[in-house]
């Protein structure tokens, strides 16, 4: 029998292990600036050990003294230090930054001991939270790495069923509700709360994701040369950083995955888009992108019990079987592999695969109330942000709710970011 207790272990067990896995490299790997985007690893890799520091040992009360000197804790403090110039600062050596995590730890672990079954273990899974996230942080900067091959080319994958690709489902207009409340997801964090019912039109949205095969043949008819398809700021960006294709696509037919040169896969979906591609593409396909409200309707909603699954399949917690998540698989499921994870309406693979890019601003739901960690979502309401939703093949499967909303600039692509297509009716 496991309670609580044993559960938030196990998440942090889990989540370190993973960090311990993406950081097992050497002292010039980690400490290299691999790309502008991206701190180096080892910035990453003390910063989880910082934030759980703050949040665990001083409850969030960065006045009170943590674990590294003030000048060195100030190194990891994400709104200070732009990624570009985190090589710059003299971070820990990977060698201090591990004993750091590992310091920590020992007293969370302690702390966790003493949680009463009265006190709220919520600050507990937001800290696993945060891990898991700089976890998939981690893989796009080891995706940006040039060089050798650090990490093989990931674990087997389901088979697809190549007949869904292109395919769409209707999802009737009418109410649900959107959102979760902690009495249900007491994981979840700020943003995805509170629960509210809205009201969406009819609309048809795609059952899989968009694969490497209808974006290629999107880029053969000149897409990327043809005005029309674009938004006027997309097409300007476009034109400014001189995309063509994909990022990690190469020119004959093949792309480059965590240093392994390789044929591209057609019926996997797509990924390393931005959200202007995402739009030029749908817009050449004669369709949209979906909103985030359609996005999590069409994931969730039951129409016949007329309540909200817990994922799009159910109520079980998710396998591989049912969605390609957690990280190992290096990369997207081909498209038609998980047709036991179908949503009510039918929708497939909307946990995992890819983050799908919608056309929501990030706006913070009515009630909204911020968490613990109050900078996490309030700065970036209203901001220049889209809205992702669904998690990528990158995700921990323990963090990922199907109200889990990330987000992002219109322009990155270096995220593992990918298609679904939605229609009016
Ligand atoms: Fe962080």
């Amino acid at each position: 029998m496991t309670g609580p207790r044993e559960d938030l272990a196990h998440r942090l067990a889990s989540a370190r292990d993973r960090t311990l896995l993406l950081t097992d490299h050497d002292e010039s790997e980690l400490t290299r600036q691999h790309d502008a985007l991206m701190s180096p690893l080892v910035w990453d890799l003390a910063h989880i050990g910082q934030q759980e520091d703050l949040w665990l040992l001083r409850r969030g009360d960065a006045h009170r003294a943590g674990l590294l000197p003030a000048p060195v804790e100030a190194l990891y403090d994400a709104f200070t230090h732009p990624r570009a110039v985190r090589d710059r600062l003299p971070l820990l050596p990977p060698v201090e930054a591990r004993a750091f995590c590992r310091e920590v730890r020992g007293r969370v672990l302690d702390r966790l001991d003493g949680l009463g079954d009265a006190d709220d273990p919520f600050d507990f899974a937001m800290v696993v939270s945060h891990e898991q996230q700089h976890d998939e942080t981690m893989l796009q900067t080891l995706q940006l790495r040039l060089g050798p091959p650090l990490l093989g080319t990931g674990t087997p994958l389901p088979p697809g069923r190549p007949g869904v690709r292109g395919t769409s489902v209707l999802v009737p207009g009418g109410p649900f509700l959107l959102g979760v409340d902690a009495a249900d997801e007491p994981f979840s964090l700020d943003n995805e709360r509170p629960a509210h019912r809205v009201d969406v039109p009819a609309f048809a949205i795609g059952r899989v994701p968009v694969t490497n095969a209808e974006y290629a043949a999107f880029v053969a008819d000149a897409g990327y040369r043809t005005r029309r398809w674009w938004s006027e700021r997309g097409w300007r960006h476009t034109l400014d950083a001189g995309l063509e294709r994909p990022q990690f696509w190469g020119r004959d037919e093949t792309r480059t995955r965590f240093g392994v040169v390789e044929e591209l896969p057609p019926d996997e979906p797509v990924q390393h888009v931005t959200f202007f591609e995402a739009e030029a593409y749908a817009a050449w396909a004669g369709a949209r992108l979906p909103t985030e409200v359609e996005w999590e309707k069409a994931a969730v909603w039951d129409p016949a019990s007329g309540c909200r699954r817990r994922f799009p399949w159910g109520s079980t917690e998710p396998t591989t079987t049912l969605a390609n998540l957690g990280g190992t698989a290096l990369r997207p499921a081909p498209v038609g592999a998980y047709p036991g994870g179908a949503s009510a309406y039918g929708v497939e693979q909307l946990m995992g695969d890819v983050w799908e890019w919608t056309t929501s601003p990030l706006r913070p739901w009515p009630g909204f109330r911020p968490m613990l960690y109050a900078q996490y979502s309030q700065p970036f309401f209203g901001g220049d942000y889209r809205v992702l939703r669904g998690g990528s093949w990158a995700v921990a499967p323990s963090i990922l709710r199907p109200s889990f909303r990330n987000w992002d600039h219109p322009f990155r692509r270096q995220i593992f970011s990918g298609i679904r297509l939605a229609w009016d009716t």
